[in-house]
């Protein structure tokens, strides 16, 4: 049977994994309540299309940061793809070159740095940086990074420490066994450590570090995990170029808002003086409109790609992107929208349901 929505490699992808696996990637914290509450808050929306508009033509490109991408839809950052295919990142990156749109490289990608842009070196990345207690460490990742092309800087706010996730403590999951986190240590300790501790996020991170980070890189500096207008004025505040409303797809606090719900809020609150993003929960062309419609630039999609990955490597990620592209075009077509610039807030409405 042919694979025709993402729904389909979600199917898929659970038969190729073990439990374990299928697990760690599915898994949210506590109840899962807001994992699910981040796809349940899409269908709570609804479309209002425009008819007789001429839509002829229907054009998905749009920019971030300045950086033109072929729709606004990109990868956001996963630790260990090799997990669901043996090349891992590779693939994804090759999937996302050949496809045109931005992957986010996590900083526990299982692959280190220079394969992933080796593998796809013409495709647009940005690095994910989770913030390590040693300064020196970050620097050099930040600084290795920037050389090797990739293009933003987004650190993720949202895990001082990690979320309960029952399911990997029932399993017994550990991933320091399994997997080389290259990137986090110096090229020579890299080939001579062969299995090697994943190193804790430093907790103690605040508002003030964001000026160190800024004076030892010239990239763009985007925060994810932001949900509340407070902290939205606090990240104009402090020159942040950017911002991706998430909740870490469920995993980290249980019960906040599901992504889609605290898109408003943080809209309003930045007035267009940086760019605002969203993920969590997006798994058809009509959820990348509503986020658009609600004031996003670009959505990240998390789970769907490691599906992709498990199902068929480096084309089933492309097969994933494509089909969210091809329904975001049906989803613009039947709305009226001729371009990205044309998605706007009268195209969705919320009724009491
Ligand atoms: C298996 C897995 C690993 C993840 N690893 C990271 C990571 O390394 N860094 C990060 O900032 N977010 C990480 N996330 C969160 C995603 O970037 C994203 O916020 C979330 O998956 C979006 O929700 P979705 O899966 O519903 O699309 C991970 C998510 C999953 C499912």
């Amino acid at each position: 049977m042919p694979l025709v929505c993402l729904a389909d490699f979600q199917a898929r992808a659970r038969e190729h994994l073990s439990k374990t696996t299928w697990d760690f990637i599915d898994g949210a914290a506590d109840d899962g309540f807001t994992r699910d509450d981040n796809i349940a808050a899409f269908k709570r929306i609804r479309l209002r299309p425009r008819f007789l508009k001429d839509v002829s033509e229907v054009d998905t490109r749009t920019t971030i940061q300045g950086m033109q991408i072929s729709a606004p839809i990109c990868i956001a950052p996963m630790g260990f793809h090799c997990l669901a295919w043996p090349d891992g990142e590779m693939s994804t990156a090759r999937a996302a070159q050949a496809t045109g749109i931005c992957y986010i490289t996590s900083t526990y990608a299982s692959c280190t740095l220079e394969d992933i842009v080796t593998a796809a070196p013409s495709g647009l990345r940005w690095f994910q940086l989770y913030v390590q207690p040693d300064r020196q460490l970050n620097k050099q990742l930040i600084q290795r990074a920037e050389s090797l092309g990739f293009k933003a800087l987004v650190i993720t706010v949202d895990v001082p420490t990690v979320g309960n996730r029952r399911h990997d403590i029932r399993n017994k999951l550990n991933l320091k066994m399994n997997l080389l986190l290259k990137d986090l240590r110096s090229p020579k300790e890299r080939d001579s450590i062969p299995h090697l501790q994943m190193t804790a996020i430093d907790p103690s991170i605040c508002w003030n570090d964001l000026s160190w980070f800024q004076s030892i890189t010239q990239l763009p500096i985007i925060l994810k995990g932001i949900l509340t207008k407070e902290d939205a004025e606090l990240a104009v505040k402090h020159n942040v170029r950017g911002i991706i409303v998430s909740n870490h797809g469920g995993r980290q606090l249980d019960e906040v808002a599901a992504s889609i719900d605290a898109l408003t809020e943080v809209v309003t609150a930045v007035q267009g003086k940086l760019e605002v993003y969203l993920d969590g929960g997006i798994r058809t062309g009509n959820d990348v409109l509503k986020a658009l419609a609600l004031g996003a630039k670009c959505v990240f999609v998390g789970r769907p790609i490691l599906w992709g990955l498990a199902c068929k490597g480096e084309h089933g990620v492309q097969e994933v992107l494509n089909i969210l592209k091809k329904e975001l075009r049906t989803s613009m077509t039947l709305t009226g929208c001729r371009s990205v610039a044309e998605i706007n807030q009268d195209l969705v409405q919320f009724p009491r349901l």
